[in-house]
């Protein structure tokens, strides 16, 4: 098959750890016969740079030109502590997002054995968790009316969403419960948003038709603490945009580190395959960085843009290895030797080839 993949390395660590996840591809399309075609693209704050707009027309038609884009992280300190910039990094994403239509954000969580004592939570309560957050994308806070008013002095950002949307996002949610345990728990705050209601009326009209699928209701406050103190409760967890941010971020701690949690985009075009910690610029140029999350979303898009099941197992399979043989990066070292992010895509690289 060929492939034709769009790179958005982004910000940061972005580079450093796309470049690994395109070694762990390439070892994959050498092993299983494919022929992958990459084209590069700017996005963030270096596109800022390089052509004054986060997400240039020219990154949008290369990933409408592809099968699948691999994108690592956009966001610079430069900006973060100046809320009177114009253009922001973080524009960037939100447009690609936006213009690729990408209105579902899948996020699995789950635990790898040899990890569990790295998690911050006790291993009798994380053993085993194995779920997957969908994040509407799309909607929501991040894209409703927002401004100033009173001479600047009063800021709003408006919460909105359609029953289309919602509809939508649901189905997702849906169709994947019914590949997994079959539970969905629809997350929002029904007792104070209206949006919120909305999302719980359509939700329960839907459930009828999916009487196969065990549906519950969850507020977000409620949730953010069952997601510590039981996550194994959770098999699909939906919600909205910025409860799916914030969610995410704390479920990610579940796993024992962010940089192994990996997440697609998919929608109504190209689907965008990213690691969902951000662009760690402390750590950026110092090739230390976690390059496994971005592998593993590899792995997701060789499940779900390609539908090639056994070339995703074959990146899990190297990915976990790694993890075992204790071949990982600082922030998974525990005071054993620490590796560098090009060795550990070397490595997993290596040991795809190798099982041939
Ligand atoms: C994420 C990130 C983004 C978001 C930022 C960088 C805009 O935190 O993908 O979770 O808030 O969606
Ligand atoms: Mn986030």
């Amino acid at each position: 098959m060929k492939l034709r993949i769009a790179q958005l390395p982004g910000d940061g660590i972005g580079p450093e750890v796309v470049a690994q996840a395109a070694k762990a591809i390439d070892a994959v399309c050498a092993r299983f016969g494919h022929e992958v075609e990459y084209r590069y693209a700017s996005v963030g704050a270096c596109a800022i740079d390089r052509y004054g707009d986060a997400f240039p027309e020219e990154t949008y038609r290369i990933c409408l030109e592809s099968d699948a884009v691999l994108f690592g992280a956009v966001g610079d300190p430069r900006y973060d502590n100046d809320p009177t910039a114009r253009v922001r990094p973080e524009q960037g994403l939100l447009a690609m997002r936006k213009k690729l239509g990408l209105y579902a954000n899948l996020r699995p969580v789950e635990t790898f054995p040899a990890l569990i004592d790295k998690s911050p939570l006790k291993r009798e309560l994380v053993e085993g968790a194995d779920f997957v957050c969908v994040r509407e994308l799309t909607g929501g806070m991040y894209f409703g009316e927002k401004g100033r008013r009173d001479d600047g002095d009063t800021a709003y950002d408006t919460n909105v969403y359609s029953r289309f949307e919602i509809e939508r996002i649901l189905r997702q949610a849906y169709s994947l419960a019914r590949l997994r345990r079959r539970h969905l728990t629809v997350v929002d705050k029904a007792n104070v948003l209206e949006s919120s209601r909305l999302w719980r009326q359509v939700a329960q009209e839907m459930s009828a038709e999916y009487p196969d699928v065990q549906t519950d209701y969850m507020f977000v406050d409620n949730a953010a603490m069952k997601l510590i103190t039981n996550p194994r409760f959770f098999d699909v967890l939906v919600t909205e945009n910025t409860f799916g941010d914030i969610l995410t971020d704390e479920a990610s701690c579940i796993s024992g580190s962010m940089g192994l949690l990996a997440s697609a985009s998919i929608g109504e075009r190209t689907g965008v395959y990213e690691p969902i910690h951000g662009s760690y610029p402390q750590a950026a140029g110092k090739d230390i960085a976690n390059p496994l999350a971005t592998i593993l979303s590899a792995a997701m898009m060789f499940e779900t843009a390609f539908g090639l099941k056994e070339e995703g197992a074959a990146l899990r399979n190297a990915v976990r290895a790694s993890i075992e043989a204790g071949f990982v990066t600082e922030d998974l070292a525990d005071g054993a030797v620490a590796r560098r992010t090009s060795e550990v895509g070397d490595w997993v690289a290596a040991r795809i080839s190798e099982e041939k």
